[in-house]
């Protein structure tokens, strides 16, 4: 009889690609996926710590097991992620039932980890980041033995995936945790994300996002002293057959080189789509995020993308209420996205992390009202933009690499010949029309006749019959 894993995962691409390679490990060990708790014998948490909300919610979901255990104490229960390399501890003083705790660096361990909980051991910690003595050599070696391990079941489609080029971050913005729970910043070496790409195109895989921190800065150096930046990996894995798009998130404004821009704009699979957060439109709010650049910088950069990349789509990350934002402060940065136009920007609440350089220096002193109130401003005007860009597509004909059936049509229970299909365009737009089940996997031309703030909504293009078609012969 097959073991049985019931595995849920909250937060950023890492932690989906991250919970994909662990469904692998435990498949090579016997284990197959459950649906539910009660269902399983192991139940992971993949978590997140980057806002408190992220971490409340697994704390309360760890504490609707507590009976389960009770029940069935031979149940394995572990948390890895962010959350576990943050909280270590505390985990298991605040839910003493968990039985495995499991950084973002040694998930590779999780199979051993969980044969020995079943045989009896207690509490066991895995969290190791190799920062301690100054080098990373372990979380490394766990990643040359972890990423290449993969299971399709687990992507978003059957032709989409994920694949990291990056592990941690050195930035340390003063208000965001990762560096504490990613460890440091490295590239990993382009043979082997170049062979795992080719890995993920022999399997169907149409679309790759490659992920990192900060993608843009990536750089490996090789044991000759060679070194690969982000440009030259992107025009090695342009080489890889049966790839048709290739997407990274997430960029750092100051890394992005007039270089790679070109890249993009020369080669066809590199979708002209730049997830480059700004954070704030004020100098003095950088400053104290010290993000390491001025709105100056970023409006450069802006302009750079405009003139090399004109094509490009562009989207934004904005923490609104961080430690001493005065109104003013914030009205500079709905000036900035007025002024920048992003294709969508993603808008969060500052919240405080202890442990953050932010957390040890100012006070968390924005009223939680203030923030609600300035993060609905900035959607309202964010969302206004994504209308009026989103109309000039009127009449245009876009390519979508299809999906499958949308969200909407999902929960319609549609079947048959006609549902709603949803799809991305090549700069990231979504695209619903109405299609059928078998167009999943296809890069279709679909003609835009509506449009909202969030979703283009087209008919797929049918080709052109001409009257020799009904010549008779
Ligand atoms: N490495 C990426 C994203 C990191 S986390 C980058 O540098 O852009 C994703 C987003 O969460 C960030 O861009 C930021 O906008 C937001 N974020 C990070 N820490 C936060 C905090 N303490 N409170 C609120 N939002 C935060
Ligand atoms: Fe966090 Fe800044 Fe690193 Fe992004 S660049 S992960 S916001 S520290
Ligand atoms: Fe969250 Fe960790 Fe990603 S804190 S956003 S899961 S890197």
């Amino acid at each position: 009889m097959s073991k049985r894993l019931y595995i849920e995962t909250v937060g950023c691409q890492m932690n989906l690609l991250d919970s994909e390679m662990v469904v692998a490990s435990l498949r090579h060990h016997g284990y197959e996926l459950a649906d539910r708790p009660s269902q399983a014998d192991t139940i992971l948490f993949n978590t997140c710590s980057v806002r408190q909300h992220a971490e409340d919610k697994t704390y309360s979901q760890l504490g609707r097991l507590r009976q389960l255990k009770r029940e069935n104490p031979e149940k394995i229960i572990g948390v890895m992620g962010c959350m576990a390399q943050k909280d270590q501890q505390i985990i298991f003083d605040r839910a003493p039932y968990v039985d495995l705790i499991v950084g973002p660096g040694q998930l590779h361990q999780i199979p051993e980890l969980v044969a020995k909980a079943a045989a009896g051991a207690s509490r066991q910690m895995a969290v190791s980041l190799g920062r301690r003595d100054g080098t990373s050599d372990d979380i490394k070696r766990s990643h040359e033995t972890f990423d290449p391990l993969r299971d399709p079941t687990m992507r978003p489609t059957p032709f989409q995936a994920y694949l990291r080029i990056q592990i941690g971050c050195d930035k340390f913005c003063t208000y965001c945790i990762v560096p504490m729970t990613r460890g440091p910043e490295q590239g990993r070496p382009p043979e082997q994300i170049v062979s795992e790409a080719r890995v993920l195109a022999e399997q169907g895989c149409l679309e790759i996002t490659l992920l990192g921190q900060t993608v843009n800065s990536y750089r490996y150096t090789s044991a000759d002293g060679q070194t690969t930046n982000m440009a030259a990996l992107l025009r090695q894995l342009h080489e890889v057959d049966g790839l048709q798009r290739i997407k990274f998130v997430t960029n750092y404004p100051k890394d992005m080189t007039t270089e790679l821009l070109r890249t993009i704009h020369e080669l066809p699979k590199i979708s002209p789509y730049l997830h480059v957060p700004v954070q704030s439109g004020s100098d003095e709010v950088l400053q104290r995020m010290q993000r390491g650049y001025t709105v100056s910088d970023y409006r450069d950069m802006m302009a750079r993308i405009r003139e090399h990349l004109p094509e490009a789509a562009v989207s934004s990350d904005f923490i609104v209420g961080f430690s001493g934002e005065t109104e003013a402060e914030f009205q500079q940065s709905v000036e900035l996205l007025r002024e920048c136009r992003f294709k969508n920007s993603f808008i969060f609440k500052y919240s405080v992390r202890p442990g953050t350089r932010g957390a040890e220096l100012y006070d968390d002193d924005v009223p939680d009202e203030v923030k609600k109130r300035r993060n609905n401003e900035m959607l309202a005007v964010q969302n206004a933009i994504s209308e009026e860009d989103n109309e000039l597509f009127l009449g245009r004909t876009v390519e979508v690499l299809v999906e499958g059936p949308s969200k909407n049509s999902l929960k319609r229970g549609e079947e048959g010949p006609l549902m709603q299909m949803v799809g991305r365009t090549h700069c990231d737009r979504i695209v619903v029309f109405e299609g059928n089940q078998r167009q999943a996997g296809q890069l279709l031309p679909i003609a835009i006749y509506d449009s909202t703030p969030f979703t283009l909504i087209g008919s797929v293009v049918t080709q052109h019959v001409g009257p020799e078609m009904f010549a008779i012969s």
